[in-house]
């Protein structure tokens, strides 16, 4: 069984005592506010709130970069602010501590941040039952611009490095919008007629053998006003992806083959978004090989570009938890172990990409009781070139310490 959530007096004890730590980060607390009697704050932090549910919240609240409206923060599930601004639903405060931060209403109106000057970091304990969810998804900071961007209505091309969340960002979009996705796995060996379709022999109904266009997703997308993926559209060639030039430009498909000249109508529903790793001059990192050369004027064609990149530490501990229902310790040591890893990339040391993907992987592994080094060995290290692999260790061993082969 999971712990009880504190109580507010037990939240209040602890909120006294963090306010001699706490050094303004941006702004200060307005100086002149009352501060609250114990009562008033008990009063007002009776809102029920699961740890999750508040850790999520203030994920949204710090992925903030201004001060923001006081209804961003799902205020129902907050209950309300102190008579001194600051937050004061209990389990908020509890997840805030957890980040030393706290937030708090200043004269403007708007939501400010804090920063502590030390650190608790009491646990965020899973609760009890049903909170694994295997397809649990948080939304990343840039979500919410690439919802908005494909409401609009231009193609959006996602660029970013692998296993960061694009694909299945833009299914989650599609999912929220309620619009059928067809998803085009571009590769290497793509044609146009994989974007178009292609004329065939079938029987027609008198029997005789006769020639029929079946459509490929794109067209189909186009006429039934669904949306449209181009996954990984860095890898298909050039050549084949003048086949949907007119699309992307926002007008309607014109197909070409023998015996047809057709014209697919667009349905003003139709959205389109792409993903890739690259910006389209190949493989500038050595992580990516057989990507294409593409052509300029077909990544003229998109409306908007999206660079996007990882979670933040903070959101990639809750989604492995969530996902594989990890404790905050186990998860958090993978995050750190990701973390000085993908610094280790970014500064050539190592050439081995710490994605979503192999955390996790890491996790799963965990998940099914494995030892941290069997973990990390089954998802990535067997993987890693030998010299790789031998630095990959230090960095983890240093981590785990005496934890590392331990279940
Ligand atoms: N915000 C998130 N919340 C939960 N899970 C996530 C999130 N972002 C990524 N993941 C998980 O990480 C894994 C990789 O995500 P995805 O396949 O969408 O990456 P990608 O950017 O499309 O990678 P690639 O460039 O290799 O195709 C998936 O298992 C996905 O569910
Ligand atoms: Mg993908």
């Amino acid at each position: 069984m999971a712990d009880p959530p504190p109580s507010a007096a037990e939240v209040v004890a602890r909120l006294e005592g963090l306010k001699g730590a706490l050094t303004p980060a941006a702004a200060p607390p307005p100086s002149n506010a009352p501060i609250p009697s114990l009562a008033a704050l008990q009063g007002l932090a009776s809102a029920a709130l699961e740890p999750l549910a508040a850790h999520e919240i203030l994920l949204n609240a710090l992925s903030r970069t201004a001060p923001f409206p006081l209804s961003d923060l799902n205020p129902t599930r907050l209950g309300n602010m102190g008579a001194h601004g600051v937050l004061v639903n209990p389990t908020f405060i509890e997840a805030c501590a957890h980040q030393s931060v706290y937030f708090y209403l200043q004269a403007d109106g708007l939501v400010h941040r804090c920063k502590a000057g030390t650190k608790e970091t009491p646990e965020i304990v899973l609760a009890a039952t049903g909170e694994k969810d295997e397809d649990f998804w948080l939304e990343p900071p840039w979500f919410e611009e690439f919802e908005q961007l494909v409401a609009e209505g231009a193609p959006v091309l996602l660029i970013g490095p692998a296993g960061c969340g694009k694909t299945e960002a833009t299914e989650q979009v599609f999912a929220k919008r309620g619009q059928t996705l067809h998803i085009v796995q571009c590769t290497p060996r793509s044609r146009a007629d994989d974007l178009e379709g292609t004329n065939e022999l079938v029987q027609a109904q008198g029997g005789g053998i006769i020639t029929a266009f079946t459509p490929a997703s794109p067209a189909i997308a186009s006429r039934e006003g669904h949306g449209l993926l181009l996954d990984e559209a860095d890898a298909a060639p050039a050549s084949a992806m003048y086949a949907i030039y007119r699309l992307l430009a926002g007008k309607e498909m014109h197909i070409l083959r023998a015996g047809l000249d057709a014209v697919i109508p667009r349905d003003p529903a139709l959205r389109i978004v792409g993903t890739q790793n690259t910006e389209g001059r190949g493989d500038l990192s050595g992580l990516y090989h057989a990507r294409a050369h593409q052509d300029e004027a077909f990544l003229d064609r998109w409306g908007n570009t999206l660079r996007v990149g990882y979670l933040s530490p903070e959101q990639e501990v809750v989604v492995l938890r969530r996902r594989h229902g990890l404790s905050s310790g186990q998860a958090d040591k993978i995050v750190s172990s990701a973390k000085s890893l993908r610094k280790a990339l970014s500064q050539d040391e190592i050439m081995f990409s710490i994605t979503h993907r192999r955390t996790l992987a890491v996790a799963a592994n965990l998940a099914a009781n494995r030892t941290p080094e069997s973990a990390w060995s089954l998802a990535c290290i067997n993987r890693a070139t030998p010299t790789d692999a031998a630095k990959m260790l230090a960095v983890l061993q240093r981590i785990y310490g005496s934890t590392w082969r331990k279940k």
